[in-house]
């Protein structure tokens, strides 16, 4: 069995003062880590503050980006020994936002993925289609083809411990979820990449979120699907009482 894992993306939102208030509202009332995973990955800024006042409790703290450099001239960017040295547990590599806005590429988010084990970083490797890839029918050939990308390199002994996260571009931030037979045959079917890849154990052990418009009222189905073993989740990740909804739901 899978232990699920719930990641709340916080993307650009909250204050300094806002985030403490959150870790500190949720922090005693977390499920047993035993029964699921509690990450919350914050604004770079706030990551050292938010792994102290954590670090007693079941909550892991994640980044949402990072150069695959541990050092030099990259103005603005943080890097994996950064990240090491402040204690953080996840990094997200690979968001849409930041292959869109921020031209991730396939490559890059292959060095971060090295870079992140290298530090221990846990890395959540996201991948999903766009509308137009959707309705084209090509969403499997495209979230397999960044899959495929991300993990070159890799032993298997790597890769379980690797989260994938699906999340179909069209469903970020939109209301619009998939459905969660929709959700779940594309989890199948990056599972099934990492069995072409590796073998089938290393398919069973990887974790793969769903992401895209997850709430309290729709984690349940999601999570009751096969191949679904947790959630990414931007908006209702933001509230401390829907953010514990949604670990109860998966506890
Ligand atoms: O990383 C999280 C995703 O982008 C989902 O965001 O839950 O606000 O749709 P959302």
């Amino acid at each position: 069995m899978r232990k699920p894992i719930i990641a709340g993306n916080w993307k650009m939102y909250k204050t300094f003062e806002e985030a403490i208030q959150f870790v500190e509202a949720v922090q005693d009332k977390l499920p047993s880590n035993d029964n699921v995973d509690a990450v919350i990955c914050a604004p770079a800024l706030f990551l050292p503050t938010l792994v102290q006042i954590a670090s007693e409790s079941e909550l892991a703290i994640g980044a949402q980006t990072m150069h695959y450099e541990n050092e030099g001239a990259f103005t603005g960017e943080i890097s994996p020994a950064q990240l090491a040295s402040v204690a953080v547990d996840y990094v997200i590599l690979g968001h849409s936002e930041r292959r869109e806005y921020y031209n991730e590429t396939d490559e890059a988010i292959n060095k971060k993925v090295a870079a992140a084990l290298s530090h221990n970083i846990v890395p959540i490797i996201c991948c999903g289609e766009t509308l137009q890839e959707r309705e084209a029918g090509t969403t499997e050939q495209k979230v397999a083809g960044q899959i495929t990308a991300a993990l070159a390199g890799f032993a298997a002994q790597d890769v379980e411990h690797m989260v994938l996260a699906y999340e179909p571009i069209w469903a970020i931030g939109t209301g619009k979820t998939a459905t969660a037979e929709d959700a779940n045959q594309v989890c199948g079917a990056i599972r099934a990449v990492v069995e072409k890849l590796y073998d089938t154990a290393t398919a069973q052990a990887v974790r793969i979120q769903y992401g895209g418009s997850v709430k309290p009222d729709n984690i349940e189905e999601l999570l009751s699907k096969e191949h679904i073993d947790g959630a990414l989740v931007g908006g209702a990740s933001l509230q401390a009482e829907s953010y514990l909804k949604l670990l109860e739901a998966a506890a």
